[in-house]
């Protein structure tokens, strides 16, 4: 597949085959997401790669969270599109794994240690971070889609974060998003991308 091909190919999926997917699969995919960028090249990210009684206890805790988004997708969308997504986090889709990603806290949260070098001001480092994980997680679902497999980059459970850091116990790190990841078994339509976005100067 071209790399057109994998940006435009690659969908939300929400609805998983049960199929386990291997540890050598997901290490040679996440052996490739890692080449990601980051700011000052400080890879400060920690991925955690779920699946089996761990990855069940992931996704009674993320149930919990639809509470929560309800009430936010009800100002958008159609009845039928809120139901689905509702499913959708009640089992994420029967997906057979999980990967969360992970960043340091916000150094007022959770870091004493000054940068010496007064480089960032901490709300700016805390920026880079966070888009540092997303070029790690834009990289993990085209590579996963290049695989064959499906993935949906997912928010929503931030709702529930300090169950899951709990779970895993994690208590100096913040959750930026999970990634249910498996075998697709749907094949769902391109929602249609907005026009107008760039303002060419120049050109
Ligand atoms: C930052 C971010 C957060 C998202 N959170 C959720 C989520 O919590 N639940 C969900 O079902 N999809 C979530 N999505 C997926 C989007 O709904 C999806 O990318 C968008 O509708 C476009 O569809 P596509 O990914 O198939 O191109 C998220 C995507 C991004 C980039």
């Amino acid at each position: 597949m071209d790399i057109d091909a994998i940006v435009k190919g690659r969908r939300s999926i929400r609805k998983y085959q049960p199929q386990e997917v291997s540890r050598q699969i997901l290490e040679d995919i996440l052996a490739t997401a890692l080449w990601a960028p980051s700011g000052s090249n400080r890879q400060d990210w920690e991925v955690i790669a779920v699946r089996g009684e761990k990855r069940d206890q992931l996704v009674a805790i993320v149930e919990g969270a639809k509470h929560h988004i309800q009430p936010n997708l009800e100002k958008l969308f159609p009845e039928k599109i809120i139901q689905l997504s509702m499913q959708f986090f009640k089992d994420l889709g029967g997906a057979p794994a999980v990967l969360l990603v992970y960043i340091p806290c916000k150094e007022s949260q959770c870091e004493t240690a000054q940068d010496k070098r007064g480089r960032f001001r901490p709300d700016v480092q805390h920026f880079d971070r966070l888009l540092s994980a997303a070029a790690l997680i834009q990289n993990l679902l085209l590579t996963a889609h290049a695989h064959g497999l499906g993935t949906c980059w997912m928010v929503g459970p931030k709702y529930v974060e300090e169950k899951i850091n709990d779970l895993f116990g994690m208590t100096d790190k913040e959750l930026v998003s999970i990634i249910p990841i498996g075998y697709p078994d749907q094949t769902p339509p391109a929602p249609p991308r907005k026009e107008g976005v760039i303002r060419w100067e120049g050109f």
